[in-house]
């Protein structure tokens, strides 16, 4: 097959891990990794991402975050969901948090710099299965809280696009659906 083929292939079968587990990328993958979202589509070169990684026992404190994020949404939260909150970074042995950095621009409107963040977001998850490892993309309503970006290191500029769930498929990879592009194209 030639190398354009194998290109082609891998991109269209990409798919999301729910579920993963140890081995996560190392830090030197991580750097090739996010080498690969710096080169994401970006109007007038303003950098509008930020990256911040999370692993180990750090992912437990994280939880603790959530788990107080929660509380400040729903002061009511029972302890099942305060629970799920804490445990939720566990599902996977690396996380990271993709911001995006808004700033003015005359010509770059903040929704294009969310979409270069996304582009980066995305790159990463493609980066960590080119290795051999899989991603989940996930949101929720934790990236509406500031707090949540200030204790995670975030400035007041910066919005949670994503949190990257990484690490090693844990079970039979998925069917994917068979889409036809001509369901979603039209020449004009
Ligand atoms: C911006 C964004 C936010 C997402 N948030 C969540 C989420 O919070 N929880 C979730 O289960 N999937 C979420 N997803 C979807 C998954 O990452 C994944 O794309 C989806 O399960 C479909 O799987 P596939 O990528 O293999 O087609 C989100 C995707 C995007 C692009």
């Amino acid at each position: 097959m030639s190398k354009a083929n194998q290109i082609l292939e891998f991109l269209q079968a990409r798919n999301s891990a729910p579920r993963l587990t140890s081995p996560a990328p190392n830090d030197a993958e991580l750097n090739d990794m996010l080498r690969c979202a710096l080169r994401s589509p970006d109007h007038a070169w303003l950098r509008p991402w930020r990256f911040v990684s999370i692993r180990g026992e750090r992912r437990e404190d994280f939880g603790a975050v959530l788990r107080a994020s929660l509380l400040r949404r729903d002061p009511e939260a029972d302890e099942a969901a305060c629970d799920k909150a804490l445990q939720a970074p566990l599902r996977a042995p690396l996380v990271v948090v993709v911001f995006a950095a808004i700033t003015e621009h005359p010509k770059v409107p903040a929704w294009e710099q969310r979409l270069s963040a996304g582009c980066a977001a995305f790159s990463l998850e493609l980066a960590a299965e080119a290795l051999g490892y899989a991603a989940v993309w996930r949101t929720g309503a934790y990236t509406e809280d500031a707090e949540l970006v200030r204790d995670l290191g975030g400035e007041d500029h910066e919005e949670i696009v994503a949190f990257l769930y990484l690490g090693t498929r844990d079970g039979a990879p998925k069917n994917l659906p068979v889409l036809d592009p001509d369901d979603f194209h039209r020449a004009w």
